[in-house]
Order: structure tokens, then C-alpha cells, then sequence
């Protein structure tokens, strides 16, 4: 049975024309106006909305042990969040921790999402160590389809590589084709200021940012452009979060290095006031890199907007107040997250394009088509066209709402957006052609995402 989506306002990220989609097995086959419905096609009027391709969170974590304990997330509730807030394919961090072996951790991954996730997925590879079997592994891993890198400069001993491993890690990459992404902060220089920090009895959440101040970003995304640039990989910075780290990126980016740059939902719209707030209300906002002075706002915002911001992901990453409130006697102790991965179209279509002045196809580049692109998933994914998969967002413009955590759909228990109003809303979204969510309800299937295999998309 096909599914048509008719009358809508079609937006991608050139182009805005009034029309039908239809669907047959799983991808768009037509797109016209009064296209022809043969019997037995379901019928979305979608008159009066826009209709999107399918958003693409390019920056997510759900199985994450981290800082002692483990994101307070699931496959299915994360999918069906996601789904909710118009986001219909998601790349998850694989992360081992320094003393995991690559593989069988990327197979742990994989079978968490496996027959769980309700909308489509993929992984970056974390390569969190670089020894003798990790070339085999990863070259193994990349042809399984996982063809991004992700790496940590901070999160000593940890998640975290040193210079050396960085360099064998870009090389590497540079030789399979392939695109590592980056968290891209001095790790040495977090140790250091975090142990004199708590020295002097500054323990609260408050301190976390001093802890990391943004000269500790701009030198992380300094050093990993200037690895980019030696080892002639492509890299991609995530969650970039201030001016000076910006400027580094924009810099090398100028003298030709090929450098990406990310940033995600709480650095255009939280501060560091939220994490100053006391106790666990502060803790809530506790991410890395930190919620930044608010001078950085609109530094950021008009970055993406000219697109030296290319695309905006969330960094989802829930603990919930329990989990947070184990950094009660030591900030350097609260896990480091925030979720988003159900608000962030919502927001960003609020803030940036309602309220901000963001170019409505500048919107669906940064959060759907140029991560498909960057990621390798173009034009099965990020666009609107015949012989893509039907992945859609038919979006009300006339929804008015407030983001908060007792109408979530997460698990976790709280909002890091509480409060926050929103001008839009997802009314249907299809994944492969099958209607997945309604009006802020889940109506699908679980359980039906895929493993999103891709190639190798750096020349
Ligand atoms: O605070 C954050 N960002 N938590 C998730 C791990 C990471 O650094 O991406
Ligand atoms: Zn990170
Ligand atoms: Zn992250």
C-alpha cells in the first residue's frame, strides 16, 4: 500500500514548492502536484504544514558507560523521542572505554540498537586507544558500513588518546576514505585546573567551567585541525561551544585544512548561568565542553547562519538527578550530559528560524542534509527526492507548547530546556514510508530502525 503526503509546502534545503510525495516501498517515487491515488493509498493531508526531509541528530549517545555509572537511556525510548521531535535517523558514539577491546565493543553497540530503535541508525567509531590490533579492527569495522572515526582529547585516561594515537588515528582514517569527528579540549590542562579548583574548596557545579575555560577548547581544536592538517585527513569538530574555539576552526578551515565544525542544541540556547545555579539545578547543565559565557550566543548563532557552523546536532546524553547529585561533595564527579534528542528541531526551528532569522533551508541543511552529506548517507538520507527513503516531517507551524519534562517522552527526569516555549511541532513523521509518530505521540512500530551501513565519503 502506498502513502501519499498531500499538499503540502515541501522544504529542503534548496528549494520550497508546494506539493504531493508519494511513497511506495519504502522510498519517495513521485513528487508533483495532484498526483494521482491509486486504491488503497493512505492519505496524510499535510495542507497548511511544511513538509521536511527527515532530521538527522548527528551527535548522540544512549549505551554510554561514563563516570562511573550509565546514561540513563534505552534504544527504544531514545527512538521514539527522537521520532516525536522530527528526527528520524540518529549517529550514535560507540565508545569503549582505553581498556576495551574496538570490536567487541562495536558489537555490544550494535546489538543494543539491533531490533530496538524505531528509527534508523548508524555509529561513529570511538577509537579510544591506538595498539597493534587496532588498524585490523577498525579497517574491519569500516567495512561494515561505520565509516566515521570519533576520538576524545579530554576525558583522560579515559576515553581520551594522546597525540601519538591521535596522529595514527587520523592517519588511518585519511587511508580508509573516512571522517573523524572530535570532542576536542586539553585534557591535561581539565586535570590540572580541576585539581586546584577543588584544592581551594571550590567544589560546586558552578566551578565546572572554570575548570575548562574556553582557551582549553580553543587549544584542543587547535591542535586536532593542526593533526588534520599534517595527516591530510578530514575532521569535524563536535559540540564546539565559543568564540575563541570557533575562530581556531575558522582559521584553519581558511587555509584549506578540511575541517568540519559542529555545534549542539544547549550551546545555542543555555549559558553557564544555568550550571551556576545551586545544587542539583546546576547539575542539570553540567556538559563538556560547559555551557559558555552568554557573550558566545550570538557568536555561535550567526556562525550557523552564514554556515561556518555546518551542522547542529544535540550531544544527547541523560543522567538523571540521582546520577548528577553523585557530584554533590565534587563537581568533577557529576556526569558530564545533557538530553535533547526529542526538542532539538523544535527549538531550533523556534529560536533560530521563527524568532532568530535563520534561513528556513539553512535550518534543514544544518539539522538534516549536511550531516547526510558529511556522514555519507546523501541522498538516501537529508533530502526530499524520488528514489530517497521516505523519511518525513510534516511539520505544524501552528503548534504552540513549552518544553517540559512531565510531557517528555525520555525517560529521564528532567529538561535541561524546562520552560522553554516552542512554535512548531511534528505532526506526522514517516520513517521508510511508515508513519512513526503523531501530534507528539508515538503511533509506530518498535523495534523497526536499520543499521544505516554507508561508504566511505572522504576523497
Ligand atoms: O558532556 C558531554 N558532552 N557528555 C557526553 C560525552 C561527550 O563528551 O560527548
Ligand atoms: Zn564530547
Ligand atoms: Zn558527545
Amino acid at each position: 500500500m502506498g502513502l501519499l503526503i498531500k499538499g503540502g509546502e515541501i522544504v529542503t534545503a534548496e528549494t520550497r514548492q508546494k506539493g504531493d510525495i508519494f511513497i511506495e516501498n519504502e522510498t519517495i517515487s513521485a513528487i508533483g502536484s495532484g498526483l494521482a491515488v491509486p486504491p488503497g493509498t493512505e492519505v496524510v493531508d499535510a495542507a497548511g504544514k511544511l513538509v521536511f526531509p527527515g532530521f538527522i541528530d548527528p551527535h548522540v549517545h544512549i549505551h554510554l558507560p561514563f563516570m562511573g555509572t550509565f546514561a540513563k537511556e534505552n534504544h527504544a525510548a531514545a527512538s521514539a523521542a527522537a521520532l516525536i521531535g522530527g528526527t528520524t535517523s540518529f549517529i550514535e558514539m560507540a565508545c569503549p572505554s582505553r581498556k576495551e577491546d574496538a570490536l567487541e565493543t562495536y558489537h555490544i553497540w550494535k546489538q543494543k540498537a539491533e531490533g530496538n530503535s524505531a528509527c534508523d541508525y548508524a555509529f561513529h567509531m570511538g577509537v579510544t586507544r591506538y595498539d597493534a590490533k587496532t588498524e585490523a579492527q577498525l579497517t574491519e569495522i569500516v567495512k561494515d558500513g561505520t565509516t566515521s572515526f570519533k576520538i576524545f582529547l579530554s576525558y583522560k585516561n579515559f576515553f581520551g588518546v594522546d597525540d601519538e594515537e591521535m596522529f595514527h588515528t587520523l592517519k588511518l582514517a585519511a587511508k580508509l576514505g573516512i571522517i573523524t569527528t572530535a570532542h576536542c579540549e586539553n585534557a591535561e590542562l581539565v586535570g590540572q585546573l580541576q585539581q586546584l579548583l577543588l584544592a581551594e574548596g571550590k567544589t560546586g557545579p558552578e566551578w565546572h567551567e572554570p575548570s575548562r575555560p574556553e582557551a582549553v577548547e580553543a587549544e584542543g581544536t587547535t591542535r586536532f585541525a593542526t593533526f588534520v592538517e599534517q595527516t591530510g585527513a578530514t575532521g569535524y569538530v563536535v559540540h564546539l561551544s565559543c568564540a575563541p574555539a570557533l575562530r581556531v576552526a575558522v582559521d584553519a578551515k581558511m587555509r584549506g585544512v578540511k575541517l568540519h565544525i559542529e555545534s549542539v542544541l544547549p550551546h545555542f540556547l543555555l549559558d553557564k548561568s544555568y550550571a551556576e545555579r545551586a545544587g542539583v539545578e546546576g547539575m542539570k547543565h553540567i556538559m563538556s565542553p560547559p555551557l559558555r559565557d552568554k557573550r558566545n550566543l550570538p557568536v555561535l548563532w550567526n556562525a550557523l547562519k552564514s554556515g561556518l557552523i555546518e551542522t547542529v546536532g544535540t550531544d544527547h546524553c541523560p543522567f538523571d538527578t540521582e546520577q548528577k547529585l553523585m557530584g554533590a561533595k565534587a563537581f568533577t564527579q557529576i556526569p558530564n550530559g545533557i538530553p535533547g534528542i526529542e526538542d532539538r528541531v523544535n527549538l531550533m526551528y523556534t529560536y533560530g528560524v521563527k524568532r532568530g532569522g535563520l534561513d528556513i533551508h539553512r535550518f534543514v541543511d544544518a539539522l538534516s542534509t549536511r550531516p547526510a552529506r558529511l556522514f555519507g548517507l546523501f541522498p538516501r538520507k537529508g533530502t526530499i527526492a524520488a528514489g530517497a527513503d521516505a523519511d518525513l516531517v510534516v511539520y505544524d507551524t501552528k503548534y504552540r507548547g513549552k518544553i517540559s519534562a512531565a510531557t517528555q517522552h525520555g525517560i529521564n527526569n528532567y529538561n535541561g530546556f524546562e520552560g522553554f516555549e516552542i512554535e512548531g511541532r511534528p505532526s506526522v513523521v514517516t520513517v521508510r514510508g511508515k508513519v512513526q509518530a503523531r501530534d507528539g505521540n508515538f503511533v509506530g512500530k518498535p523495534g523497526i530502525g536499520r543499521l544505516l551501513r554507508r561508504e566511505p565519503q572522504c576523497n
